[in-house]
Parts: C-alpha cells; structure tokens; sequence
C-alpha cells in the first residue's frame, strides 16, 4: 500500500507546462511525495510540444480545447474536468501557475473540497483588471484560495503582503521559467538538433537583424492586433532587418497576421515553436517585441532588449531594470521604439544587458521542498 501524500499538479497551456515541467521533475526526484499529474488541454497542439520536450507523460488528460471557445465554456468544462479527477485522487495538495483559466478553475475545485493550494508564479499584480484580462483577475482568484504563495521576485511578494493574503506563507523563490530555460538550453548543448529546424530562416536572413515577435493577448484582440501588423509591415520594409514571428493558434490572431502579413518575403510567418527552438529565436533575435508574459522573464535572461506591447504589466522588473519597455500597440509608437533601437546605439547597449531578476535556476528545487513540507 502507497500511503504517500498525492501531490497533484495542474496545467493546460503552453507557459504552464513549461514552467511546471521543472517543478514535477523536483518533486518526482523526491521520496516523500506521490506525484500527479493533470493536463486539462486547455492548449493542444502547443501544450503537446511542450509535454514532449519536458518528458512529462500526465496522469489524466481532460482534452478540454475546441476551436475559439468562450471562457464560459472553457471554465464550465474545466470545473466539472477538474473536480472528477480531485474526487478520484484525493490530493493532499494541489499546485497550479500562474493566472489562466486553468489554473483559476483549478484552484476553485480545490477550495469546493478544502484542498490546500499551492500557487506557483504568486503574486503578480498590474493593478487593472483588464490588463491583461482576465488573468489579473484568475491571479487574484488563486491568491485568496492558496495557502502557499510562491513568489518569483521581492516585487510579487509585497504584492502579497499589502493584500494582506492569508495563509502559511509567502515564499520568494525565483520563477521556474529560468529553471525551464537553463534546463532546455542544457539539453540543446548536448542535442544541437533539437534547436536546429531555423537554420532555412538563419540562411535567408544572414546579415540582417532579427526582430522576434509574439504575440496573443486578447485585449489585444481587434484594433490593437491590426495596429500589431500595420507596425510589422512598416519595420519588415527595412533591408537591414527581418522579422522571424511564430503566430499563436488563437484564431483571433491568426487571421489578422495571416491575412495581413502572410506573403511578405521580410517576415517569416512560422508556426508556434517548441521551446528548444524558441530559446533559438530568444538567441538570434537582436530585439524582442511581444506582448507575452513569459518572454519578458526570458528576454532580459538572455540579455535581448524587450519592448512589450502592453500599456500595464504586472511583471515591472524587467522594466526597472531597463531591458524591457511597454510601448502600448500604436502603430507609430512600436516602429519609432523599434527604429530606436536599431539606429542608437546607446539605447539599444542600456537594454541589451543580461540581467536576472525572474530568478537563478532553482527555484523549482526550492517549490519543491516547500510543497513536501506542507504535505507532511
Ligand atoms: C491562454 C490563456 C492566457 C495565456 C495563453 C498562453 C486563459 C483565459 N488564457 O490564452 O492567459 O497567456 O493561453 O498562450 O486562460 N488554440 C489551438 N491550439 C493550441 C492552443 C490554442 O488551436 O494549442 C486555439 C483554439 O482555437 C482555442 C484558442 O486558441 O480555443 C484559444 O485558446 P485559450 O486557451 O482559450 O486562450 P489563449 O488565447 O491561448
Ligand atoms: N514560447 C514557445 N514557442 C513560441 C512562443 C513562445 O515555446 O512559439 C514560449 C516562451 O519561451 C515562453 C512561453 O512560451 O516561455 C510564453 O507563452 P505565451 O506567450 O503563450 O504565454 P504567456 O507567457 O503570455 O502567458
């Protein structure tokens, strides 16, 4: 009989699992814990990458993804999904990341059965509802609920402590998407193939500066995409550069930049990349423009100025430090930000300074210990 504490670990999109996928190998590597794993494939195709690559094979998979969904019918499915696989594994503790829908739903099944939670990525606050929406709201949801509040930063701490979150703790452990990226280009080191499939993009466009480009969020969704391509177009009509910019799989995305962006030879149109081949992109672009949350704590690792197309994040460090700058999503605001940093050398050396402060690798080791502890 196995009368070991169930941890049970939840995800269902792409940052999830990657940064999860390290926190489920240091608690694996652990005797007193028993682990599971639960996908909700709230993303399919690029939570799948993600699984491979991370070598994690999950216990339960609710395939919860349709095309489009409302987040009505996600978060209904995810509720019921999620509560089914609680009723059958009876954690100790569940662990969930960050701000999406199914990390929200899954704290919320927790609470319905007074499972404590354990909340990685806690802590981080724009203080606007709506940017980015809904996820400032998810963070907030999960932060009442957890127990255990892992903070990657000082910063995401205070958050907390002004909120006066209850609980036994907050911990600052560094963010694990650094444990993610120096575990990931390790793996590069030793299999320089899997990093290997943009060698077509490196050839066409040897010479010119590459500009990496992500982006998905949904206040975004509209004008501010348009504004996205409109901005591209213009930069993409320089010689000295090139814009390398796999496109999410939210069809609200796709069918802007695909439409708009699709035939023009300076910008490769590709497909969301594994992450092997993302930290490719991080290395050889010479500037990164998104408006994601992970690519801000990777950028400035890496030492690659990046311009965030948002008016608010709740990731401010990078900001302080000075390699990363919000540019909002007008046209003429990303192509002078852009043209900036292409034409001044001065400004592009203050932003193109390596500089950690998501983390130091070990955060997933730390969160570990920590969840074991709680468990006992
Ligand atoms: C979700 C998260 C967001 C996170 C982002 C990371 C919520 C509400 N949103 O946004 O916080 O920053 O993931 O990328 O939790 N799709 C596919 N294949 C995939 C993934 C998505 O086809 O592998 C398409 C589907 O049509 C799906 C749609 O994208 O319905 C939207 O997916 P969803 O997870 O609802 O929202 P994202 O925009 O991906
Ligand atoms: N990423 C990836 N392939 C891509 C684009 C991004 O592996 O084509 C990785 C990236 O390195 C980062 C994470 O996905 O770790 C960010 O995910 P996303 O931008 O979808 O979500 P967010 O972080 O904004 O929630």
């Amino acid at each position: 009989m196995n009368d070991k504490p169930v941890v049970l670990i939840i995800f269902g999109t792409r940052p999830e699992a990657i940064k999860l996928f390290p926190v489920v190998h240091a608690l694996r590597a652990r005797q007193d814990v028993k682990v599971r794993v639960l996908v909700t494939g709230q993303h399919r195709q690029m939570l799948d990458q993600v699984l491979e690559i991370g070598e994690i094979a999950p216990d339960h998979d609710l395939n919860v993804m349709a095309p489009d969904q409302t987040l009505d019918s996600l978060t209904a499915k995810l509720l019921t999904g999620i509560g089914a696989v609680m009723d059958a594994e009876k954690p100790a503790r569940v662990i969930v990341q960050g701000d999406t829908a199914t990390a929200m739903v899954g704290a919320l099944a927790a609470y319905y059965r007074k499972i404590p939670v354990s909340h990685v990525e806690a802590g981080l606050r724009s203080y606007n509802i709506y940017q980015p929406w809904p996820e400032e709201v998810n963070r907030k949801i999960i932060g009442t609920i957890a127990d255990q509040h892992f903070a990657p930063t000082d910063v995401s701490a205070a958050a907390l402590r002004a909120e006066a979150v209850p609980g036994i703790g907050i911990y600052v452990t560094g963010n694990t998407v650094i444990d993610a990226l120096h575990w990931v280009t390790a793996k590069i080191e030793t299999h320089p193939e899997l990093a290997s499939g943009l060698s077509e993009y490196e050839a066409r466009f040897a010479g010119k500066r590459i500009i990496g480009v992500t982006t998905h969020r949904r206040e975004n969704f509209g004008e501010g995409m348009e504004n996205i391509a409109s901005a591209l177009e213009q930069i993409a009509v320089r010689e000295d550069v090139a814009i390398i910019f796999p496109v999410h799989l939210n069809p609200n995305v796709r069918k802007v930049m695909d439409a708009r962006l699709g035939a023009n030879s300076n910008i490769a149109m590709i497909e969301p990349l594994d992450y092997p081949h993302f930290a490719r992109l991080l290395a050889i672009s010479h500037i990164m423009l998104t408006d994601s949350g992970g690519v801000q704590e990777e950028a400035p690792a890496l030492g690659k100025p990046v311009l965030v197309m948002r008016d608010r994040t709740e990731r401010p460090e990078g900001v302080t430090a000075g390699t990363a700058k919000l540019v909002g999503t007008d046209k003429d605001r990303i192509i002078s930000e852009i043209f900036t940093l292409l034409d001044d050398e001065a400004a592009y050396s203050t932003m193109a300074r390596a500089h950690n402060p998501f983390g130091d690798g070990k955060a997933a080791i730390r969160i570990a210990g920590l969840v074991a502890d709680a468990c006992r």
